[in-house]
């Protein structure tokens, strides 16, 4: 594209702002800002724009609670068949993970990748080779090298794959795993739907969500390789979470026994006011409602046994069977709008750090997937094996209840 063009489009969509940025840059970056004008979906922008300033659509919806088996509850008998297919297919290489560390971590506030980040055991292990730990040891156990994948993003997968060259993969087998993917980006805009500039002088994007990990599987071969490697279970979850279980037999055995082509594990509310997503049906079809939309009523609600009938927390632990990741990658799912903080360059070529929220971000999540499953298995695992995160820096949900809870866990055996 050359400069005319460029700004015949910008022209069109209101965003000459840009041509003020393209003036200051070398020939090079002049180049490079108009691919990137080029490649940018103007149309989509406007749309997602109006969307954005549209008050939140009240649609009415059955919302009833989700079915689900809690994993403590099962006979013997169950438990001991649904970890023998687990392990049969974890054994025949029939299983792959896929982390996806595209996030920006802006919770934590970490410099690098959330990975990275030491949560402070004595060893000092980052959160990406606890993770490792825990696949070699799987990879120990069933005797076969399960295949990893990590989603990363434009702004993080430098730094991560550097990370992991540095560490040497942390001995996992780079050639058979190890596999690293870009999830997509989307503009981000300001207030009056201008693009906004980065300090660099280009168009500032970010990450498309965490459900940009279908069409980012796809895009990359990751799915071809899979297809390759036989793989027919695929394990996704988030970065953040230290006591992620990537191949418990138990959660594949229910997948497989009950014909589910996409199951879920779920983790139980610790309050009714605990500000995770929950499952639910929602017309008939599985759905996750979040903590802000969900009210207070649903919240409180219990069943006759005094469970929270609005209670499994969907906290990214996901088994997903090949051919539903191939079917799910066909859809396009919805765009939500998070209102955000963003430095950006103004037209005079200042860097302006603002003080409160002054962009819009869009994403899709990984769980608007759900809906297009007619059905999908939820098996409630247990909080103090499964999961612990880091997202602040401080009090809930931090380094510091991450490293506690991993350290009991580890000491319990
Ligand atoms: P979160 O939504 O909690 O985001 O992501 P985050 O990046 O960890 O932290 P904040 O919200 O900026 O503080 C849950 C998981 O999904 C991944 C994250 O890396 C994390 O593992 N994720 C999120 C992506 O891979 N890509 C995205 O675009 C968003």
């Amino acid at each position: 594209m050359n400069f005319d063009e460029a700004k015949f489009i910008l022209e069109k969509y209101g965003q000459t702002h840009i041509l003020k940025s393209y003036e200051r840059l070398n020939s090079e970056d002049k180049e490079k800002l108009l691919n990137q004008i080029s490649k940018t979906d103007f149309e989509k922008i406007s749309e997602l724009y109006e969307n954005a300033k549209k008050p939140a659509e009240t649609e009415s919806a059955v919302i009833e609670p989700a079915k689900y088996v809690d994993s403590a509850k099962l006979s013997e008998e169950e438990k001991a068949e649904y970890i023998r297919l687990g392990e049969e297919a974890i054994k025949s290489g029939k299983l792959a993970v896929v982390t996806m560390a595209g996030g920006q971590g802006t919770r934590l506030g970490h410099s690098g990748p959330k990975g990275t980040f030491d949560i402070g055991l004595d060893s000092h292990k980052s959160i990406f080779e606890i993770q490792n730990d825990i696949l070699k040891e799987a990879n120990e156990k069933y005797g076969v090298t399960i295949p990893w994948y990590i989603m990363t993003s434009k702004e993080n997968d430098s730094d991560t794959k550097k990370f992991f060259e540095e560490k040497n993969y942390f001995g996992y087998p780079k050639k058979e795993a190890n596999f690293f993917f870009k999830q997509g980006e989307l503009p981000m805009i300001d207030e009056e739907g201008k693009l906004i500039i980065n300090e660099n002088g280009f168009i500032k994007e970010a990450a498309d969500g965490h459900g940009g990990v279908f069409e980012a599987m796809a895009a990359n071969g990751v799915l071809d390789d899979m297809r390759k490697r036989n793989i027919e279970w695929v394990f996704i979850a988030a970065v953040d979470n230290v006591l992620v279980k990537m191949a418990d037999p138990l959660f594949i055995g229910y997948a497989i026994k009950n014909n589910f082509k996409v199951a879920s594990k779920t983790i139980p509310k610790k309050s009714p006011s605990e500000r995770v997503g929950v499952f639910c049906k929602k017309n008939g079809r599985p759905y996750v409602i979040e903590y802000t939309e969900i009210s207070e009523e649903q919240a409180n609600a219990r069943d006759e046994n005094g469970e929270l009938l609005y209670g499994e927390g969907h906290v990214l632990l996901n088994l997903f069977n090949i051919e539903a990741l191939e079917e799910v990658e066909k859809y396009k799912l919805p765009y939500h709008t998070a209102h955000k903080k963003s430095s950006y360059m103004n037209e005079d070529g200042e860097i302006v750090q603002p003080e409160k929220p002054n962009a819009y971000k869009f994403e899709t999540f990984l769980f608007d997937a759900f809906a297009k499953m007619p059905e999908i298995g939820l098996i409630r695992g247990k909080r103090e094996v499964d999961f612990s995160v880091v997202k602040n820096a401080e009090g809930d949900d931090s380094p510091e209840t991450a490293k506690r809870d991993y350290i009991k866990f580890h000491n319990q055996g």
